[in-house]
């Protein structure tokens, strides 16, 4: 009856531990076999410590790792528990400005603007940043021009354009600043002509005219609100020549973003950099050529003379390194390239991050419809970029654009306009700890001065490790480090006091190194010493538990890699990172690269697994499955686009949406023809109910073009003298067709009479001259009275 009772009592407490453990029946604090503190911040976001010293005395399978309310149950006392909790402090929260005001520093674009996290290793916090374009903000222009020969007519209509420029840039902004610069390539062989001598002096002598010597880049007018002075210095530009196709206008992009006080940057400004060139460019060790070997440092190298002095020293630039300037400098690139070029410079402007490409016509007469278009595009999309991320904390990102609509796993919007407010939600996790507790990083809108800065304190170290005694008397006499309530022993001893030596072997204590008597004795990768496993040290890994039967290398792969390389191996489990699950870790949580430019997961057409499109519509393919000519609402779809993007109605019109969701390029043609069997033909009738054709079509690089049809097929609509003429003429046809019919009428009607009259006449039985109609003319009366003669 008693050992009843205690059997029920045992069953009762084992179903309230299980019970309230998470994850039903795993509590992931216990089940690491954790030794310290520090191990035991690690675990999980929900372990807890216990350093108290008594704690756990006589039951020696209490763990002081554990949940906060299993060591509380279990008598620990509230100040001995080591419990730190993430946290997130606004320290400075701005409201965002609705206009530039004319002291542009005060101008916020972002809100908040600093932030301080405090996070326990694999514990997240989840803040909101919003931005905002503000209006009428202060631009910064600088113009840097190729002055090569092949320029020469640019020149010529540049001078010409300084004021309309500065005229179209005053609908978007009243506070501009233009400035301009030079560049051609670097002076030296095999860049310049060389030979004849005079050549150097004038390289246009072998074409018959004069030009300027050939030089790197030169720095002419400092940004200025004078636009008259932009027209003058460019009026007094001519042009040079060199003698390889790629000119060196790489190396003046570096020394126009980095030399700031030459240029005269104003910090709150956009700063639009307009590259025009008509030619390839240089890159990083292109100067091998010329025996250039020392790497472009990224630093200003100006002279007096506002020349690029150290052009023949330095290699040009790479693109990370423009990428970084770009970035630091907040400068926006605008590419203005012509025609041939453009594919080029697009290629470079997708590695360069706030860049755009604009194709210059052959004379730049287009440059200012292009600087104006480059800018819009730049002011419509707002992109956050992190600069500095510590790598143990991982970020994700959802986007709320417009409309309230939310899409996961982005941090740009676009299609905005200038005032619309954008916010972003940021996941900040710790994955690991860092050497150095304190970080701090940048969360920054491209092209913007404002940003948000975040340092994090990772709670990685137990407050009371501070408190460890060396040589503790709690350690059996001082063998071992008394630390958050346990003994680090020195070398040789073991124990939880310490208090065996390593040397000492005891064949009793063995029932306490196996799991059962038939068992090895530590699982055979052990030795059991003083009642306690030593486990020996592995090759592979460490190998620890009570027994032995925890190691940190055996637990499943995929492709030849650990946890798939995406998490922790645990006592034969993946403990998977941030962003990963399943048993091996080889699937990715992460939603967003199945993300369409919709903002549909796989563009509706499939389902989203492991970080990937499984396309299961027939005929969808691609990353997204955003491709399908075939579909049936390919046609549906894209004919909205043709609706907004070409005639600039419809519903995404009206959304906003068109920008973002319409990536396609427009082309219009005289007639459909055939590009490729996966190219769709498409008709629609539109509000006017007109009949649009158009073709959908994808190339192999992704890019979606719609051919559409110049003239819509119209029903004609009636011409009213026709009309007027086909009414009378109907009138008149009725009538006249009324009268035959009634004559028509009237002569049958007649003609039986007649018909009848006649039959009747030539039945008459009598004689024709007797006719009993015919009464004499005679009438014979007779008097009664009258007797006669005789
Ligand atoms: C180049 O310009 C820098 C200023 O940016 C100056 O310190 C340096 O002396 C100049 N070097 C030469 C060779 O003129
Ligand atoms: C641009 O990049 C694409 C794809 O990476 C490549 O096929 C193309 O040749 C590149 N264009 C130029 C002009 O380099
Ligand atoms: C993003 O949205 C998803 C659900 O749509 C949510 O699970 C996730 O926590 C969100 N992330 C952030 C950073 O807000
Ligand atoms: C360690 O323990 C042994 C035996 O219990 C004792 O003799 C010795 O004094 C202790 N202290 C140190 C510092 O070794
Ligand atoms: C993950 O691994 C399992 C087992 O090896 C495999 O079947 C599955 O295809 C893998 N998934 C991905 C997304 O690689
Ligand atoms: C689309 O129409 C054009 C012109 O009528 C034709 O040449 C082409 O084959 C059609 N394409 C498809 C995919 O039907």
């Amino acid at each position: 009856m008693n050992s009843l009772t205690h059997q029920l009592s045992f069953c009762i407490t084992y179903l309230i531990l299980f019970a309230s453990s998470p994850g039903f029946g795993s509590n992931i604090c216990t089940s690491r076999g954790v030794s310290t503190c520090k191990q035991c911040l690690a675990v999980h976001a929900s372990c807890a410590w216990c350093f108290q010293e008594d704690f756990g005395q006589g039951t020696a399978s209490l763990s002081r790792c554990d949940r906060r309310e299993n060591l509380v149950a279990a008598g620990c006392r509230a100040n001995a528990l080591e419990f730190p909790s993430s946290r997130l402090q606004v320290n400075e929260d701005l409201p965002l400005s609705d206009r530039a005001s004319t002291a542009a520093a005060d101008v916020t674009q972002i809100r908040p603007q600093k932030l301080q996290i405090t996070l326990r290793p694999g514990d997240s916090q989840h803040f909101t940043v919003k931005v905002r374009q503000v209006e009428d903000y202060p631009v910064d222009l600088y113009y840097l021009m190729d002055l090569s020969y092949s320029m020469k007519d640019d020149l010529a209509r540049l001078r010409s354009l300084g004021n309309d420029l500065a005229l179209a840039m005053g609908h978007t902004t009243s506070n501009l600043r233009m400035g301009f610069g030079a560049f051609v390539d670097k002076p030296m062989s095999p860049y310049m002509y060389i030979s004849p001598k005079e050549a150097v002096e004038n390289p246009c002598l072998s074409i018959h005219t004069t030009c300027l010597p050939q030089f790197g880049y030169k720095h002419v007018l400092s940004l200025t609100e004078q636009v008259s002075r932009f027209t003058e210095e460019v009026k007094k530009q001519r042009v040079s020549r060199n003698r390889d196709a790629p000119e060196g206008g790489f190396d003046a992009i570096i020394q126009a973003a980095v030399c700031k006080e030459k240029i005269g940057w104003r910090q709150g400004a956009s700063h639009l950099l307009v590259f025009t060139t008509d030619a390839k460019t240089h890159v990083a060790l292109d100067g091998r050529l010329a025996g250039i070997v020392q790497p472009n440092d990224g630093r200003c190298h100006m002279g007096n003379d506002n020349n690029y002095n150290m052009s023949t020293t330095l290699d040009y630039p790479s693109l990370a390194l423009i990428t970084e300037k770009m970035s630091e400098n907040n400068i926006n690139l605008i590419f203005a390239v012509t025609n041939h070029v453009v594919p080029l410079y697009q290629n470079y402007s997708e590695l360069i991050p706030g860049t755009t490409v604009g194709t210059l016509s052959d004379d730049s007469g287009n440059v200012i419809q292009l600087i104006l278009d480059a800018y819009a595009k730049i002011r419509s999309k707002v992109e956050l970029e992190l600069l500095d991320v510590p790598e143990e904390l991982s970020l994700s990102f959802n986007a709320t654009c417009l409309n309230g609509e939310v899409i996961p796993g982005i941090r740009s919007c676009s299609g905005l306009k200038i005032g619309d407010t954008v916010s972003f939600s940021v996941e900040a996790r710790a994955r690991s700890c860092p050497t150095d507790m304190r970080k701090t990083f940048t969360i920054k809108p491209v092209g913007f001065k404002d940003a948000l800065q975040i340092t994090v304190d990772f709670e990685c170290d137990c407050k009371c490790q501070a408190q460890a005694q060396e040589s503790s008397p709690a350690c059996n006499q001082g063998n071992g480090t008394y630390q958050c309530g346990i003994c680090l022993c020195h070398p040789g001893r073991l124990g939880p006091r310490c208090e065996c030596a390593e040397g000492d072997y005891s064949p009793a204590e063995q029932d306490h190194c196996n799991a059962s008597p038939s068992a090895p004795v530590c699982s055979s990768r052990g030795d059991c010493v003083c009642g306690q496993c030593v486990c020996h040290s592995s090759d592979f890994g460490r190998v620890w538990g009570k027994l032995c039967e925890c190691d940190d290398f055996n637990c499943l792969r995929y492709k030849g890699e650990l946890c798939s390389g995406h998490g922790k191996c645990s006592c034969g489990f993946c403990q998977c990172d941030a962003d990963w699950k399943g048993e091996n870790c080889n699937c990715s949580t992460r939603t967003d690269t199945c993300m369409s430019s919709l903002g549909l997961l796989c563009s509706g057409r499939g389902q989203c697994l492991c970080g990937s499109c499984d396309c299961t519509q027939p005929g969808a393919y691609g990353a997204t499955c955003d491709k399908c000519p075939t579909c049936p609402d390919a046609c549906t779809l894209k004919k909205e686009c043709v609706e907004c993007k070409h005639f600039k109605r419809g519903k995404l019109l009206d959304e906003g949406t068109c920008g973002r969701i319409c990536r396609d390029e427009i082309e219009l043609v005289e007639d459909l023809v055939f590009h490729d069997k996966n190219a769709v033909n498409c008709t629609y009738k539109d509000e006017n109910d007109c009949v649009e054709r158009f073709q959908y079509y994808e190339d192999a690089s992704g890019k979606s073009i719609l051919f559409v049809v110049k003239e819509p097929d119209c029903p004609k609509g009636p011409d009213i003298l026709v009309v007027l003429l086909s009414v009378a003429g109907a009138i008149l046809f009725l009538g006249l067709a009324a009268l035959l019919v009634w004559k028509l009428l009237v002569t049958i009607h007649d003609r039986r009479e007649f018909a009848k009259f006649e039959e009747e006449r030539s039945r008459a039985k009598w004689d024709a001259g007797n006719n009993p109609l015919y009464k004499g003319a005679t009438s014979t009366f007779t008097n009664v009275t009258y007797r006669g003669k005789d």
